[in-house]
């Protein structure tokens, strides 16, 4: 580990200018610098420098941040490896801690989970197809849903053995502590005390994590039972709010494509992956969290929320939309014929009617938001001060003046209401918005 009095000093030594610098052109312009974005294809310049506040930004594909984030996002390196990097063009020298035993004992248990639930997966992987009992259940199930073996294999899809000791019982034999199968969820211990496989007699859908470790599991019942899927519980290497399922898979996708498509199953993932819409992730059931949203963004601004068209979806899909766009994020909707999740979407249409579908049906988040409230109720006095000030609430969020003053526009016609009575109810609202944040939000790129 880097010693934090070094990563103060490369810190306070690596200049954002100089650091562009080596591979943007800078001109002046006013106190900041500009020139053409390295993150993405311009001709006309949108990344700016700023000098005094070290800190550098695309306004056209909001990449950017201080000399760390910087490196990281260009040499594609992880923070301590872009400290690293900057210490040695800087010439600076990098003193190491010795990590505490604690510190290490934490590593190695971390270490040893990974190990331990990639062990699981393949079993349970293997067991699938290599046992009977899999084939005729477990594989039966992904055939009867449409699963191809070229999706089943991607996602590591698995199968846990009917029976209440087959994972603990080779685990054991393999030599691995149990108790570490029980901090990760897949043994667990009854009333009575005994252990049994959390899973078993569910098909498996590994989570992994951005760079590819498996840190938890979905098991979905095929009996009727009482939990249609059981998850992984929180651990060490486990933090549900951090994660999104399918990332791992998506995440070159997203980057060519840039845009991530956000669903809510496990199987919608797969479906719309099948459907060569490959950047795909899933909240798994659960409203995003900001975690999560900065997992995204650090791959692409721009997000397409896909819910189910019924009443619940639409409520689902406003009620996450502020959160996305206080983190400068594009959100677009797409909302599927009533009753149609993306998987049993998927499997109705072909690949082409789906992405024909996505394309003419894909909306701004915000000009839905104004339709819909519109529809609500439009010659209610009342409900449309409501309207104009809820939009105005939301447009509050977004972080670019420019953008918000598209919006201002965009919901003015609308709503067919005065642009400044928009505008009028947005710096209102800003100033909510403002006072909500935590106190500490200068360095709004996490590392
Ligand atoms: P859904 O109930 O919409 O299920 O839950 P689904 O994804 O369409 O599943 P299938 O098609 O019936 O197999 C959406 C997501 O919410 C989480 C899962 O991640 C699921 O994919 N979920 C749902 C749970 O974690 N536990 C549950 O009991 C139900
Ligand atoms: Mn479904």
């Amino acid at each position: 580990m880097i010693d934090p009095a070094t990563v103060e000093r490369i810190k306070n030594t690596a200049d954002i200018y100089e650091v562009v610098s080596d591979y943007v052109q800078l001109i002046r312009r006013g106190a900041n610098y500009v020139g053409l974005c390295p993150f993405h294809n311009e001709r006309t310049p949108s990344f700016s420098v700023n000098r005094q506040k070290n800190f550098c930004y695309c306004f056209s594909c909001k990449k950017g941040g201080s000399p760390v984030n910087f490196i990281m996002e260009k040499e594609g390196l992880s923070y301590p490896e872009a400290l690293r990097h900057l210490a040695r063009r800087y010439g600076i020298e990098v003193v190491e801690t010795r990590l505490t035993d604690e510190q290490r004992a934490q590593r190695d248990n971390r270490e040893a989970m990974y190990l331990a639930n990639e062990w699981a997966m393949q079993k349970m992987e293997e067991d699938l197809t290599a046992t009977d009992e899999g084939r005729d259940i477990g594989l039966q199930y992904f055939t009867q849903r449409g699963v191809t073996d070229e999706a089943r294999k991607a996602f590591r899809l698995g199968y846990a053995l009917d029976k209440s000791d087959a994972l603990t019982e080779a685990a054991v034999r393999k030599g691995f502590d149990i108790a570490l199968f029980k901090k990760l969820g897949l043994v667990g211990t009854s009333q009575h005390g005994r252990d049994y496989d959390r899973f078993r007699g569910r098909v498996i859908f590994p989570i992994h994590n951005r760079i590819g470790k498996v840190v938890a599991f979905g098991g979905r019942d095929l009996k009727g039972g009482m939990a249609k899927y059981i998850n992984s519980p929180e651990s060490d290497i486990y933090r549900k709010s951090h994660e999104l399922y399918g990332i791992y898979q998506a995440r070159a996708a997203i980057e060519s494509e840039n845009r991530c498509f956000l669903v809510e199953g496990y199987m919608d993932v797969i479906g719309m992956w099948q459907s060569g819409m490959k950047n795909v992730v899933a909240s798994s059931g659960t409203a995003l969290t900001e975690g999560q949203i900065e997992l995204i963004k650090r791959i692409t601004p721009n997000i397409t929320l896909i819910y189910d068209g019924d009443q619940a979806g639409i409520k689902a899909s406003l009620r996450g939309m502020d959160m996305l766009l206080a983190a400068g994020m594009n959100v677009k909707l797409l909302l599927l014929p009533d009753g149609d999740d993306p998987d049993s979407f998927a499997r109705k249409h072909t690949p082409e009617e789906f992405r024909e579908y996505v394309a003419a049906h894909e909306t701004d988040i915000i000009s839905f938001k104004a339709r819909v409230m519109l529809g609500e109720g439009q010659a209610d006095p009342q409900k449309r001060i409501e309207t104009i000030n809820s939009v105005a609430y939301s447009i509050a969020h977004i972080p670019d003046d420019v953008s918000r003053d598209v919006y201002v526009q965009v919901c003015s016609k609308i709503l067919d209401i005065p642009e400044q009575t928009i505008a009028n109810a947005v710096a209102r609202a800003r100033i909510e918005v403002e006072k909500k944040k935590e106190p500490n939000n200068g360095d709004r790129f996490r590392h």
